[in-house]
């Protein structure tokens, strides 16, 4: 476990120096944009999408992708910190607090934080595109950045966002909880392995197990969330504690209780690897990562 916790910390330091070389210099007269921008992406956060997208790539031994997937991490890590940052502005969960800071509309006003979300999905297209500056592998760049898209837009993280507001202060079934979660949250984390797996050259097959141990680890992750937005610490989570009650969300713990809520994320948890266990490759790191989601506070 200690050993675990020290390659997570470097490999997490990592990730941080790869994303940093892709941020905006903050010059010109739209200067404040590139400062808003700057500010969420460095206020910290897990890294965990990167980092799983990186680890994915290395439990298919790379294979050319190594560099690839750099410009791709920090596009990722743009897009979902733009997906934070909108998820914050008043006209949707209107949070004041995230990643331990003032949430980036709340530092920089309303009309930069939706600026600064859409400018960094734009850059994290941008960014991805770089990839093919150099590459061996010109036809997975060009899979990888479709990928990107659509688990971005309205089939993906977008669309998830839309039914979640749409459907707040409303009655919900479990399937439709289920669509929001896979879409919302599921989607990127999807994205993430997937690219990883696909700059790797890995083959179709290994490709769709790989989205379902993504999906499982997404739905874990977000009844993870809705639990330690009733039991966990701000200070520790960087984000408020009671937003979903304050918002009247329907979450997996409104509608199954906390104690199934964790039976679940456990399950969820303890499937994904087996499914990874099931491609004969092996990255202990990467079956450790998923394991300690299970009892993450933050
Ligand atoms: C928060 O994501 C939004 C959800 C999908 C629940 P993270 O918990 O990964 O946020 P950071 O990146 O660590 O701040
Ligand atoms: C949002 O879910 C997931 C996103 C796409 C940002 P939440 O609204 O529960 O995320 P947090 O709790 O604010 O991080
Ligand atoms: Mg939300
Ligand atoms: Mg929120
Ligand atoms: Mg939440």
């Amino acid at each position: 476990m200690r050993e675990f916790k020290k390659i997570l910390d470097q490999r997490v330091k990592e990730t941080q120096e790869i994303i940093d070389r892709y941020l905006p210099e903050e010059t010109g007269y739209q200067r404040r944009i590139m400062e808003a921008m700057n500010y969420s992406m460095q206020a910290g956060g897990k890294r965990l999408r990167p980092l799983l997208m990186r680890e994915t790539c290395r439990l298919f031994g790379f294979n050319g992708g190594e560099r690839d997937v750099e410009p791709f991490m920090a596009a990722m890590e743009m897009i979902h910190t733009s997906s934070l940052i909108h998820d914050d502005l008043p006209c949707m969960d209107n949070d004041q607090y995230r990643r331990g800071k003032k949430s980036t509309w709340a530092e920089f006003g309303e009309d930069m934080g939706v600026l600064a979300g859409d400018a960094l999905i734009v850059e994290a297209f941008s960014t991805a595109a770089g990839a093919f500056a150099g590459t061996k592998h010109p036809y997975r760049v060009g899979q990888a950045i479709r990928i990107l898209a659509e688990k971005t837009g309205i089939y993906g993280m977008i669309g998830g966002q839309v039914v979640d507001v749409e459907l707040t202060n409303r009655p919900i079934s479990m399937d439709q909880l289920d669509f929001i979660y896979r879409l919302k949250t599921g989607a990127l984390l999807e994205a993430s392995m997937l690219i990883g797996a696909v700059l790797a050259g890995a083959e179709e097959e290994e490709c769709a197990k790989i989205s379902k141990v993504a999906l499982n680890v997404g739905l874990a992750f977000q009844i993870q969330d809705d639990i330690l937005d009733v039991t966990g610490n701000q200070e520790v989570l960087g984000k408020p504690v009671g937003s979903d009650a304050r918002n009247f969300k329907t979450t997996y713990v409104t509608l199954e209780g906390l104690e199934k809520a964790r039976e679940q994320v456990k399950r969820l948890s303890e499937e994904a690897v087996e499914i990874l266990h099931s491609l004969n490759r092996k990255n202990g790191f990467l079956e450790e990562l998923i394991q300690m989601l299970i009892t993450r506070e933050k």
